[in-house]
């Protein structure tokens, strides 16, 4: 069996080592839960059995895929240092894509702009799956909202979560094709997002959940869907679920908004992403939006301000 991905590290290693000498099947561990030790569990058809892997007090588990040339496929989890847990050098693991503290940074930042520029609106995630960026979101806000009490306007938003709840849809084409999008990976169960929500503090009035495939969920007439939306965070990778997450927000764009691309920069061999491919092709010449880059975060993120062309014309 040999192992094709060029991602793994000194902890992936040392999990696939003990995963595969104990079943070698399809893996997924769950999120890390407080306590004294938190333990990396592990799936065969969905049903979960301690892999007894003893994970130091404060440690955050993060996933993606490995896979093997015979078809094999492990879904592995990288494991890395709380926010705010100091680890030393030798114990801290490689942080694969600064997913906490560059998306905080993001938010922080995102959060302080949208409130100092006035802009309105609510929070929507469309693919929120571990809850982990849904949840720095929500912590981001309420800190920006305090430090921001000096402002006249002190912004109430609520927390759109938007998710299939089942995983990744089926590629529709060549466009979405990436070797880490896979059908039915990548998903959480709304009970299980609901439970990280309530683990965050996130009380169930601060937010609102959408249910479904987009082509379905946002499509639907008689839906609660988010109108006025000031942070649009788009993290649901396939060309074409952001095409249609696109789709519905262009009626919805408004200036000063900020859109944030989780993917933009994860690109294939012979592909470009999704989010780039589908912003050139809603938003690249069109007669009244312009996307300014706002912000780039982690190794694949990046966002931009929504200019309205009639505040701030192709040619002045
Ligand atoms: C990379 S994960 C999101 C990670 C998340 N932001 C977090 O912090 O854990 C991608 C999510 O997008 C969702 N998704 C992708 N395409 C979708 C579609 N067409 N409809 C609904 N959900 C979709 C998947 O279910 C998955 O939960």
């Amino acid at each position: 069996m040999r192992f094709q991905s060029p991602y793994e590290n000194e902890q992936s290693v040392a999990i696939r080592r003990l995963l595969e000498s104990k079943t070698p099947y399809s893996l997924a561990c769950d999120r890390a839960r407080p306590g004294p030790q938190w333990k990396l569990r592990q799936s065969l058809n969905g049903r979960f059995n301690g892999a007894g892997l003893r994970l130091p007090r404060g440690s955050q588990i993060f996933g993606y895929y490995l896979r093997y040339d015979d078809g094999l496929e492990f879904r592995v989890w990288s494991i890395m240092p709380s926010p705010g847990l100091a680890m030393s050098e030798s114990e801290s693991p490689y942080n694969v894509d600064h997913y906490i503290e560059d998306r905080r940074e993001f938010f922080r930042r995102a959060w302080i702009t949208l409130g100092f520029n006035g802009i309105d609106g609510d929070y929507a995630e469309f693919g929120c799956h571990s809850g982990r960026t849904f949840g720095l979101a929500y912590q981001e806000f309420q800190k920006a909202k305090s430090h921001l009490g000096f402002l006249p306007y002190i912004m109430e938003r609520l927390f759109w979560a938007l998710d299939s709840f089942k995983g990744l849809p089926s590629a529709t084409g060549p466009e979405d094709s990436h070797p880490f999008w896979v059908e039915g990976t990548l998903a959480t169960t709304r009970a299980e997002f609901e439970q990280i929500c309530h683990n965050n503090g996130i009380a169930p009035s601060a937010y609102h959940i959408v249910e479904g495939f987009y082509a379905d969920s946002l499509t639907e007439s008689s839906a609660q869907l988010p109108d006025n939306i000031c942070l649009a965070y788009i993290d649901c990778d396939m060309y074409s679920s952001i095409m249609t997450v696109l789709e519905f927000l262009l009626p919805r764009i408004k200036h000063g908004m900020i859109l944030a691309f989780d993917d933009y920069f994860v690109y294939s061999r012979d592909q470009v992403s999704g989010a780039r491919r589908a912003c050139v092709r809603m938003l690249g010449d069109h007669p009244n939006w312009r996307i300014l880059p706002y912000y780039q975060f982690a190794w694949g993120g990046l966002s931009f301000i929504v200019e309205s062309k009639s505040v701030m014309p192709d040619s002045l």
